[in-house]
């Protein structure tokens, strides 16, 4: 029976992946700044910091504070298989395995970005320590997802993704945790997701530009955003799963926040403090 994913393309998602590798250049992140210098070659990477839009530096500090989110929740796990979906141009995989030999690590994404990613590893030339497999790999389709997993060897397995979920529709995020629900009950392990996402009507003032906005609304990414952290909770109890922990967001780690605040008038600052949280990132296990 055919379904409603199977025609979907879901490359016209990545160019968004460049994008956050260019503002994650900006920050500490592991390889960041190393890849975003050999991905806009033959130009010159030249992030500027001297620059005053908060707008700009909110983005940053978010999306740090997101990867760090992954990070932090996986540390406690003491997961030796790990599986990134839609990773795109993030190095969180090699950052892991050059440290740690017991590590098996697969990144993966859809294939043209794994296909750059590889370009781009081979200039950054890495040690590793443990094993890292940078495979393509579409996370709505099982039995690749399955053949993905079978590399690791026995053990629980943990799952991570950032920025995926708000690109699928209803239907879409159901059969991504069929998939994940089947593979975490036979193997144990957890699924680490920081694409809990809600609805916010004040969204455009101060996380949107233009270009962002076109690719929003292009993708229905406000639409498919949950309507508040109790549904999205409900939709994990429905689909299977129950939130085992979540992230508490560590501002030592934001080398953005220090940009962010230099470029904030206090008008700014209070409407920021005002605000309520858009996201969260979870750990999820299988429910009992
Ligand atoms: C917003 S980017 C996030 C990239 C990375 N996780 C990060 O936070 O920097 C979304 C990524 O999802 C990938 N993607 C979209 N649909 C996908 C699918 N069905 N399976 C796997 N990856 C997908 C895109 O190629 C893109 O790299």
């Amino acid at each position: 029976m055919s379904n409603p994913t199977d025609n979907r393309d879901y490359s016209t998602i990545s160019p968004s992946a460049k994008a956050l590798l260019y503002l994650k250049g900006l920050t500490s992140i592991p390889f960041a700044k190393a890849a975003a210098e050999q991905m806009m070659l033959p130009d010159k990477y030249e992030p500027d910091f001297s620059l005053r839009d908060f707008g700009f530096w909110t983005r940053v500090v978010h999306f740090e504070s997101r990867y760090w989110s992954l990070d932090y929740l996986l540390a406690s796990t003491g997961a030796k298989n790990v599986l990134e979906l839609s990773s795109g141009f993030s190095f969180r995989g090699l950052a892991a395995v050059a440290d740690r030999a017991d590590l098996h690590y697969i990144d993966t994404d859809l294939p043209e970005v794994i296909a750059t990613k590889k370009q781009l590893l081979e200039a950054i030339k890495p040690e590793l320590k443990g094993t890292l497999d940078v495979l393509p790999l579409n996370a709505l389709d099982e039995e690749a997802f399955r053949k993905t997993v079978d590399r690791f060897p026995a053990g629980e397995v943990a799952i991570v993704n950032e920025g995926l979920l708000m690109y699928l529709g209803l239907t879409e995020k159901e059969k991504l945790c069929r998939i994940i629900h089947r593979i975490l009950s036979e193997r144990g392990g957890y699924w680490i997701t920081a694409d809990i996402y809600i609805k916010r009507a004040n969204r455009d003032r101060l996380m949107m530009n233009d270009q962002l906005n076109e690719f929003f609304k292009q993708h229905n990414i406000d639409e498919q955003m949950f309507e508040s952290f109790e549904e999205a909770e409900e939709f994990f109890n429905k689909n299977g799963f129950v939130v085992d922990k979540e992230a508490v967001p560590d501002r030592d780690k934001l080398t953005s926040l220090t940009y962010m605040l230099q470029s904030a008038t206090e008008e700014q600052l209070n409407d920021l403090r005002s605000r309520k949280r858009i996201q969260t990132s979870w750990r999820l296990k299988i429910a009992p």
